[in-house]
């Protein structure tokens, strides 16, 4: 969602920008610009639709610009257009700036400016910065960092904000509040990207900003300043992975080379959690909380993660007598959940920057709730605001499809509610859970040898419309993820329901032909799965049944089956059947794979 890239210093800044935007392509957009800095000039080229339409625009061996800036932008004021997409520059063309997020008082900040003669060209919150960046650097301060500070601490909302100007050609002023942005600096110049895969290949440390900061960079200096003008300490980190993690691999789009790395992301997320056949999270011994008191707990998450938080929230109800929730983060923190000092929330996410699942943290904090992070980008926000962070190791994740971040926060979630039941009476897990949390990954590449067979029943699918997911107890958040999945990069409408619910108003719409995914894993309700299948077929339903070897089913045309494991870890075999489908599904139907419509990969508007 949105792109940002940023560059000054001794070479030539378009290849940087450029390539930048290309590695963030990947988090959805639908419009780019950039703008380059002349001592005399500024030009900014901006185009609707894809990058590569302005690569089409721009001369690049024209454009030898040593400081520039650029945005791919993902429409949420205004629709995707020339004139909406960024950079945006002030009516004399003297300042022009980026920006993700959103700004929530722009009305008011908008009829300001008009009273005072300013003249808007987009239908954008985004507009009213350079407006007013306009008006307090030349009415007020005549100091760009001052005037800065003066903007920031006047916009309500969220956003990453990056601003050149002829006035200072060589130097980019950044700001960052509830949007990433992150920092980079090599022997060449200074540069900064919304997402650090448009940086890996200029330099292997990097420095996220925090939020309410600004940064100067100049072609051989970064400074950092927090909203109040004191600057501050530097924390570099080394980047979190490198430029080949972030590449295809020859695969033909992330999403499947992210299906294929699941055995391996598997392994690195459980090294060193599982200690003579014991579960370790030391993490948690840091938490401030009465355990034995602990009145709820709560999964907070948005999409893929919120799933997971599903799963991970049906099991640990079986495991203590704490009420245990799993919320999307966008209803808990409008939801006035019951919260305090001895609720634990563990907060979910790929990205560690979705705003929602952000704005939930910051509620239970200030409740005094006691917060986990389960996070697999390194430095991203929520890593920052949780009490503690436990990180799922699946590497860059690329596709907007979520595949090996789900199946690592499953994994994860595993660990760590045993732990907590452990914490909260003592419970111990069986020796066959730690058998198969070990086998887990031989068990994924054996589920993936099944690719051939998933490919060919993706045929089923050549002219349908519509398709079922159903399944009951712990087969059902995995339905849900699964007709995620498919919608999400095939655009074949997808529901999931719970098996036992199909006769309740979903079987209306059953016909001849329609697709019906079943998934009966769960030994104690199989039976009763299978009879709502056969009542499905009653109707001439075609099915697809994902069901484990011990489980007795007969006369059905299309079944895989899996191993049986641990009830908790089911949902990662199950995931990687449904992710190969939805991938070949999405190949029959011609989708645009690693960049479906309307999809972003990390959403940090609410
Ligand atoms: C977006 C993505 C989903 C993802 C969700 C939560 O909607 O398209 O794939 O599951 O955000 O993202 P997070 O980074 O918080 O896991």
């Amino acid at each position: 969602m949105c792109g940002i890239t940023g560059y000054t210093g001794r070479s030539v800044a378009l290849p940087f920008i450029m390539q930048g935007l290309e590695k963030l392509e990947y988090r959805g957009y639908d419009s780019a610009g950039v703008t380059l800095v002349d001592k005399s000039d500024l030009f900014t080229c901006k185009v609707s639709g894809r990058l590569d339409n302005l690569k089409a625009k721009l001369d690049e061996e024209a454009h030898q610009q040593t400081c520039g800036i650029g945005h791919t932008r993902w429409a949420t004021h205004g629709v995707p257009s020339q004139l909406n997409s960024h950079p945006h520059t002030n009516s004399s063309g003297t300042i022009s700036l980026v920006h993700n997020g959103i700004i929530e008082n722009y009305l008011s900040l908008k009829q300001e400016l008009l009273n005072k003669g300013y003249v808007f060209q987009s239908e954008t919150d985004t507009e009213i910065i350079v407006h007013l960046l306009d008006d307090v650097y030349y009415h007020e301060t005549g100091d760009m960092l001052q005037a800065l500070l003066k903007v920031v601490n006047r916009l309500k909302g969220s956003f990453a904000l990056c601003i050149v100007s002829k006035e200072f050609p060589d130097q980019i002023y950044v700001a960052k509040k509830e949007s990433p942005m992150i920092l980079g600096k090599n022997e060449t110049g200074t540069f900064c990207a919304s997402d650090a895969p448009a940086l890996l290949a200029y330099g292997d440390q990097i420095l996220p900003l925090k939020d309410k900061e600004v940064a100067i960079l100049s072609p051989d200096d970064i400074r950092v300043f927090n909203f109040k003008g004191e600057e501050m300490k530097q924390e570099w980190i080394a980047a979190p992975y490198n430029i080949q993690a972030a590449q295809k691999g020859g695969y033909d789009s992330f999403m499947l080379k992210e299906i294929h790395e699941q055995p391996r992301a598997i392994r690195e997320t459980l090294r060193g959690r599982i200690i003579n056949d014991e579960i370790e999270i030391n993490e948690l011994n840091e938490l401030d909380l009465d355990w034995k008191k602990t009145e709820r707990i709560y999964f907070v998450a948005c999409g893929t993660a919120y799933h997971a938080g599903i799963s991970a929230a049906k099991e640990l109800e079986k495991l203590t007598d704490v009420p245990v929730y799993a919320i999307p983060a966008s209803e808990f923190r409008y939801g006035d959940p019951y919260l305090n000092g001895r609720c634990l929330c563990i907060f979910i996410s790929q990205s560690g920057e979705t705003a929602d699942t952000i704005a939930a943290i910051k509620l239970a904090k200030q409740k005094q709730a006691s917060t986990v992070g389960v996070v697999n980008v390194l430095g991203s926000s929520l890593t920052r605001l949780s009490d503690v962070c436990l990180y799922t190791c699946a590497g860059p994740e690329i596709s907007v499809a979520s595949t090996k971040a789900y199946t690592t926060q499953i994994v994860l979630l595993s660990c760590l509610i045993i732990k907590i039941a452990e914490k909260i009476n003592g419970y111990k897990p069986d020796i066959q859970l730690i058998i198969d949390f070990k086998e887990l990954p031989e068990l994924v590449e054996k589920v993936l040898k099944h690719e051939s067979q998933v490919k060919e029943l993706s045929g089923l699918f050549k002219d349908k419309k519509d398709a079922y997911f159903i399944g009951r107890q712990h087969d059902y958040p995995v339905a849900l993820e699964g007709s995620l999945k498919l919608k999400e990069v095939s655009y074949v409408h997808a529901d999931a329901y719970y098996a036992g619910e199909l006769k309740h108003g979903p079987i209306a719409l059953i016909e001849d032909g329609t697709i019906v995914i079943a998934l009966a894993t769960q030994e104690k309700v199989a039976a009763k799965t299978i009879s709502n299948i056969q009542e499905t077929l009653a109707r001439g339903s075609k099915v697809i049944l994902i069901t484990t070897e011990s489980i007795e089913v007969d006369g059905f045309e299309y079944v895989i089956r899996l191993k049986e494991i641990s009830r908790c870890l089911m949902p990662v075999q199950i995931i990687v059947l449904l992710q190969l489908l939805a991938y070949y599904v999405a190949v029959i139907k011609g989708c645009d794979i690693d960049k479906p419509r309307n999809l972003a990969k990390s959403v940090t508007v609410e």
